[in-house]
């Protein structure tokens, strides 16, 4: 039997108290890169995201808004869903921890960790964040400007006292540390991983699971005078999804543990050291990876409601087209590192890299073939050693990609794809077909196979970053929706002469600034 190739990779679970920005779209981009380059790698591939419901956060914004919190979070998980189809995000599943299938995990869950005797009932005295949806010490308070105290987030805190049930986080430090040392690749990028540990080395308190001053969330089983902890409800939902508490299912035997967890840099230690422990105490298993990224600014400035300057993912897709935003979210900035948006950097990546590099060196070509062979694929002679080397590189690449996708190097993935761009533009001037038509036409037909080939295999590679302009650049080639994974990659794959070739239309127009 082959062996089976599973992939799971979710996004963090979105809050319904705002309106979608590009720090959210950012997550799900990286993460429909990845799924669609595994899938396209042969994969069998669950990639999961969704909108988190409940707690104080979603009950006020809903109070804000005047609605009872279940019409408010029907209204604003929309915007979610819409921003799917808007970024062509090809998630296979979409989960809100309103739905009936996650309470019964979440309390699942629950009821797991407290018959593992993980779970106590006490009172919580301490500070309590509502933006964070987070529990600070008074150590970790930080002075505010006109002296308030603050989250070390620089979010609001209140002082909160009630009965809570507590999950044995102190037990679980040691097992932490040594699940870190036996999966060293467990948090990427390696300085979180050395941020992780040495907050876990720094002691675990105990972590409060549950409250009781308001309503809105999953009621504890056993005592509904409590609500659990949105942290606790929302992390369940990557096992949700997965048909927990049914462990015997083929979604969960297949997919769990997850292969990826991508979360922004501020919720890693909800990923990296609360869910493991939980996972680990209610006898699950831990998920293989987690992944932060960093934050984007806008022009240097931190985004934030309160300045007004989210930048909507609709409006950059109006203005510089989908594909556009894809590559430069995915290639701006080293995915890990924090980075800014600005216009300029937006408008040279699209006309330098995009248009220029790999735009027309696709129109160029593919008008020379369509104008001097006949609109069809012309029958090559002899490769030369250049030829050779030339093709070699184009297919050298998957496992180059393989290599980063796996570590989540997208940027780095990008890199070593625009070399080979950029290698093909220089062949193409170093061979110059355009001479040969007169003094050597065979060789003009042998030189723009080989670079219609080597655009073959750039764009089925370049499918999971910009998917439509990549399909139309197949399009023009006549390649069949089966020939466009990446098992045709390479030699065995190769475009056959003769194949007829559709008029050649421009697929990364230039951005030219409106008058
Ligand atoms: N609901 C929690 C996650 C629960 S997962 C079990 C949450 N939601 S969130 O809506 O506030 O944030 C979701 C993601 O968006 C986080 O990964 C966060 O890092 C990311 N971003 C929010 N603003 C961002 C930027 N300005 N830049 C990049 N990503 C940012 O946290």
């Amino acid at each position: 039997m082959p062996e089976l190739k599973n992939y799971y990779i979710t996004t963090p679970i979105y809050y319904v108290n705002d309106a979608p920005h590009i720090g959210h779209a950012y997550t799900t981009l990286a993460c429909d890169v990845l799924a669609r380059f595994k899938r396209l790698d042969g994969y069998n591939v669950n990639f999961l995201t969704g909108t988190d419901e409940h707690g104080q956060k979603v009950e006020k914004s809903a109070a804000a808004a005047g609605k009872d919190p279940q019409t408010f979070t029907d209204e604003v998980s929309q915007n979610f869903r819409d921003l799917l189809g808007a970024m062509n995000f090809s998630n296979d599943d979409f989960i809100r921890t309103t739905e009936a299938r996650h309470t019964k995990a979440a309390q699942a869950i629950w009821k797991a960790l407290e018959e593992a005797g993980d779970i106590y009932l006490d009172n919580y005295a301490g500070w309590y964040s509502v933006r964070d949806e987070a529990f600070y010490s008074e150590d970790e308070l930080v002075k505010g400007a006109d002296g308030k105290k603050l989250a070390p987030t620089g979010a609001e805190v209140e002082w909160v006292e009630e009965p809570s049930y507590f999950f044995r986080l102190s037990a679980w430090g040691d097992k932490l540390l040594a699940f870190y040392d036996a999966n060293p690749d467990f948090i990427l990028p390696e300085t979180r991983r050395n941020e992780v540990v040495s907050f876990v080395r720094g002691g675990l308190r105990d972590l409060s699971v549950s409250r009781t001053s308001f309503n809105w969330g999953v009621p504890v089983p056993g005592n509904e005078d409590h609500i659990m902890y949105v942290w606790l409800d929302a992390l369940t939902n990557y096992i949700t999804a997965v048909d927990y508490p049914d462990t015997n299912s083929e979604k969960y035997q297949i997919f769990w543990p997850a292969d990826v967890h991508m979360v922004g840099k501020d919720i890693l230690r909800f990923h990296a050291v609360y869910w493991p422990a939980f996972l680990m105490a209610a006898g699950l298993e831990a998920p293989k990876r987690v992944f932060a990224h960093g934050w984007w600014t806008n022009e240097g400035e931190k985004i934030s409601k309160s300045t007004g300057n989210a930048i909507d993912p609709l409006d950059l897709i109006a203005e510089f087209g989908l594909d556009q935003v894809r590559y430069f979210l995915m290639r701006e900035v080293p995915f890990g590192n924090d980075g800014d948006y600005s216009r300029t950097a937006m408008i040279q990546r699209t006309n330098a890299d995009l248009a220029n590099d790999f735009g027309n060196l696709s129109q160029r070509v593919l008008s020379m073939v369509f104008k001097n062979c006949d609109a069809a694929i012309p029958a090559p002679q002899a490769f030369t050693d250049e030829d050779n080397t030339m093709l070699q590189q184009s297919y050298d690449l998957l496992d180059k990609l393989r290599t980063e996708y796996d570590r989540q190097g997208i940027h780095r993935a990008l890199e070593a794809q625009w070399r080979v761009v950029a290698e093909a533009n220089r062949y193409v001037d170093a061979q110059a077909p355009w001479g040969l038509k007169k003094t050597d036409p065979e060789r003009m037909g042998t030189v723009l196979y080989v670079l219609a080939e080597v655009i073959r295999n750039l764009a089925i590679l370049a499918q999971p970053i910009v998917p439509g302009s990549a399909a139309k650049i197949l399009d023009q080639l006549q390649q069949s929706e089966e020939a466009r994974g990446f098992d045709t990659i390479g030699a065995s794959g190769a475009l056959v002469a003769g194949t007829p070739l559709d008029k050649p239309e421009p697929v990364f127009p230039r951005f030219v600034e409106p008058d």
